[in-house]
């Protein structure tokens, strides 16, 4: 199958687990292209779509919305996987994992939701360095559990491919 993995990053996290993703699906035999989606002009040509996003303040990057809500009638027609990339998986603490279990779904997904019905929407723990976020913002991030490092989890990366290959696979 010919597979679209799109992501919408700020930092880069984002881009380095929808490559991971990508190099697993290609090793199960698909043909796949890993694009930002600002680079992606259309979805009509993919059998299937992997698309994600790092979350800023709740939801999806800009860039990550648009690409969804322009793309929703085609998305609606070809098997969909969506991930998000944030701390809340990382969130550590009793607080930290309220966060966590509060984050929801992010608006970008929910907002064409009659369309939009993903096989799965999967929350991966991304990287968070203290450069990313202004010094006025930390006190908020710490009351949520939030921390500072690099919590990129490739077994579950991985393994939420290679589910994906599956499930194409059985179809
Ligand atoms: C300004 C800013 C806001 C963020 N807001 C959230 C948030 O609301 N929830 C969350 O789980 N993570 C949040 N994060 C953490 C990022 O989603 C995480 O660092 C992710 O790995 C970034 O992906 P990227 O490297 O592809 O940009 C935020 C990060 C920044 C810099």
């Amino acid at each position: 199958m010919f597979i679209l993995v799109a992501y919408a990053t700020c930092h880069g996290s984002t881009r380095s687990i929808a490559e991971r993703i990508g190099a697993t699906l290609a090793g199960e035999g698909h043909r796949v292209e890993v694009r930002s989606v600002s680079d992606v002009d259309h979805v009509w040509q993919y059998h299937a779509v992997v698309a994600g996003s790092a979350i800023h303040d709740g939801d999806w990057l800009p860039s990550g919305a648009e690409f969804l809500h322009r793309h929703a009638g085609m998305l609606a027609e070809r098997p969909l996987w969506l991930f998000s990339v944030g701390m809340a998986p990382a969130a550590r603490g009793r607080r930290g994992r309220w966060f966590a279990a509060h984050a929801g779904i992010p608006r970008a997904v929910a907002v064409d939701a009659d369309y939009i019905q993903p096989r799965d929407l999967h929350a991966f723990a991304g990287v968070l360095e203290p450069a990313h976020i202004p010094v006025r913002v930390r006190p908020f991030m710490w009351m949520i559990g939030g921390r500072f490092g690099d919590f990129r989890n490739w077994a579950d990366v991985d393994a939420w491919a290679e589910g994906i290959a599956d499930k194409l696979e059985a179809e």
